[in-house]
């Protein structure tokens, strides 16, 4: 049975539908009925039949066109941006065609932005195909390229008119791929959601096996989490905060790297774990919350283990991180397992010790 959300404010609402099955017409066909043309996007490293078979669905009354962008975090680029609003103008694309996203984040987060610049807006449906896509990026309307000064430094906020989910997609991805959505998942779990933290912990080997009613049931509860804090703060400027829990120290990671050497995913789960032992020593979580956690995460096959960071290391990323207002570090702490918050008032004492691990 299918699984709706609903997301967002009026009139840029849209609804999530998650399947534990293949997209059909069904599916599809209520979300383009109204459009004449249509432009798949897509990577090369989506499975060509994912393509194929979504475009037998669309009615032979329409006209459907394919562009496909080599696999990656570079095709996220102006050049690319540039090139799909070129592709669009010379097929004479109006506003009452739209884009279907085909693929992961990546393709997602360029095409959504196309879509909110083309004709000053186009519609778009986000088809996402990797876990991190289906759970996060996907929703929320944030769309994105990247710049060389800097990820996600140009984009929109602009909400897609439909998200459809396939959980099939998922039984292709790379292991590293899932791992990396499942740190997400995870996320919510400690940010907000105590039940999907019970079916986490409850059935490590379901997951990791990529079980359909588990995968069902995470989904659908990460996308709750997610729905519930974007639709009450569409531009980010209050409670999405929380959706930055193990980031900070995450973005700090990944840049002392130089972006190298470890994915965006396992630098923001050794972030979480970073985050979580501050809240220890806060005094705001017990040892005994603090040791779940660090379980589960493992438990779900990822690595937790941040000796080889020191503080003085990091600390030049952390400051120079988004999150510092007026000279002060905000961070995304627990209170529990299940409750996050945003604060500015903890011991830099206590930061300090987090890394003497
Ligand atoms: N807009 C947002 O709110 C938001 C949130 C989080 C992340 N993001 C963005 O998302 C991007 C990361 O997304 P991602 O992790 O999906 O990366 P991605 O889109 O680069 O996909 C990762 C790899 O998996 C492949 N792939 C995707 N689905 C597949 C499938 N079903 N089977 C086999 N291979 C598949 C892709 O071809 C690619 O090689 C980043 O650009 C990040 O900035 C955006």
């Amino acid at each position: 049975m299918a699984k709706l959300i609903s997301v967002g404010k009026s009139p840029t609402n849209y609804q999530v539908t998650i399947l534990d099955k293949a997209i059909s017409k069904k599916d599809l066909l209520p979300a383009i009925k109204t459009y004449q043309k249509i432009l798949i996007v897509s990577d090369q490293g989506i499975p060509k039949k994912y393509i194929k078979e979504i475009k037998t669905l669309i009615p032979k009354s329409k006209k459907v066109f394919l562009y496909i962008l080599p696999a990656g975090e570079k095709s996220k680029s102006l050049k690319s941006f540039n090139s799909i609003l070129e592709e669009l103008a010379n097929l004479k694309f109006d506003r009452t065609d739209c884009l279907i996203a085909l693929g992961g984040g990546m393709v997602g987060d360029i095409s959504g932005f196309v879509a909110s610049s083309y004709l000053r807006g186009i519609d778009f449906i986000q088809i996402p195909t990797s876990l991190l896509s289906q759970v996060d990026s996907s929703v929320g309307g944030k769309t994105a390229i990247n710049i060389s000064q800097g990820k996600n430094l140009v984009g929109a906020f602009y909400n897609p008119k439909k998200v459809l989910i396939s959980i099939n997609y998922l039984k292709s991805l790379t292991e590293k791929e899932y791992r990396s959505g499942l740190g997400e998942v995870i996320k919510y779990a400690f940010i907000l959601n105590r039940k999907l933290y019970k079916i986490l912990s409850s059935n490590p080997k379901l997951v990791l096996s990529r079980n359909t009613k588990i995968l069902e049931d995470i989904i659908y509860e990460s996308i709750k989490t997610k729905a519930n804090i974007v639709s009450k703060d569409e531009r980010e400027q209050g409670v999405r905060a929380l959706l930055n829990f193990g980031h900070t120290f995450g973005h700090a990671i990944e840049a002392k790297n130089n972006y190298k050497n470890i994915s965006h995913g396992e630098a923001v789960v050794l972030g979480m774990v970073i985050a979580s032992k501050v809240s220890y020593l806060e005094g705001l979580i017990n040892e005994k919350e603090y040791r779940e956690i660090k379980l589960l995460i493992t438990s779900m096959g990822l690595d937790i283990d941040y000796k080889k960071y020191k503080y003085e290391d990091l600390k030049p990323y952390l400051m120079n991180d988004k999150k510092v207002a007026l000279g002060k570090l905000n961070l995304i702490l627990l209170k529990k397992i299940g409750g996050a918050f945003k604060t500015n008032s903890f011991k830099v004492s206590n930061l300090k010790k987090a890394f003497n691990n």
